[in-house]
């Protein structure tokens, strides 16, 4: 049997499959809530008319662009850094955190933009526009308390990689 690869570490391949994985499902629910926005014309005229619906639409691009998109990305990245410098990855700790960071920042973003367009789109019927303000703010205050964990781990990401990269002393 041929040996492994420093970088084929069991459980940087596992990881970096995850990564795949969770692009999967997202690409998956993120594709079914753009046909279901499009496709549903009730849904559609909610977050084109009503106020602050179209943050409904902004969930849609992000479990898009951080989650399938950059997802597979960041698989990618993991697959061949290590195979141009020959090298295994700086920390396979910080590869972890990036992952549970990452997704946890992810969901967290789509969860409260979500909540925070149907909060003020079913107000907006109810209340003034002033009040459906006050309403929305404490949610996407929230949503950018999780926006700010993806950036974190972007930049965790940044940093193993350049580790990764650099070359040793
Ligand atoms: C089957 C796949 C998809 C469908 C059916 C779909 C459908 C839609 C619909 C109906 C809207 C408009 C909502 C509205 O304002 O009325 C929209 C907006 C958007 N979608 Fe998708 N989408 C899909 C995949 C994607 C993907 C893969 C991405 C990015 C990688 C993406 C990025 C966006 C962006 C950025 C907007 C907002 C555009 C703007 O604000 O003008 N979508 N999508
Ligand atoms: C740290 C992570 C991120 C945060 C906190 C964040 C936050 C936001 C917010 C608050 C908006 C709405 C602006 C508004 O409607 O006034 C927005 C729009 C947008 N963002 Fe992000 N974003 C992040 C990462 C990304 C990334 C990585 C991409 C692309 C790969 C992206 C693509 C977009 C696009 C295309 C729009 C406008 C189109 C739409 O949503 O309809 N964002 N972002």
């Amino acid at each position: 049997m041929s040996q492994l690869q420093p970088w084929e570490n069991e459980e940087y391949v596992k990881y970096t499959l995850w990564f795949i994985f969770a692009c999967v499902i997202y690409s998956i629910i993120g594709f079914s809530w753009g046909a279901l926005m499009g496709g549903i014309h009730e849904f559609r005229h909610f977050v084109d008319h009503r106020l602050h619906g179209n943050l409904i639409v902004r969930a849609h691009t992000h479990i898009n662009l951080l989650g399938w998109v950059e997802m597979a990305i960041f698989a990618a990245v993991y697959y061949i850094v290590p195979r141009l410098v020959k090298r295994p990855i700086y920390s396979l700790k910080l590869v972890k955190v990036h992952f549970w960071t990452h997704n946890l920042g992810l969901i967290g973003m789509v969860v409260f933009f979500t909540t925070a367009g149907l909060v003020g789109g079913m107000a907006s019927t109810e209340v003034s526009p002033a009040e459906v303000e006050a309403l929305v703010k404490p949610w996407l205050r929230t949503m950018g308390i999780f926006g700010s964990l993806v950036l974190l781990a972007n930049c965790i990401w940044a940093y193993n990689i350049f580790m990764t990269c650099r070359k040793p002393k």
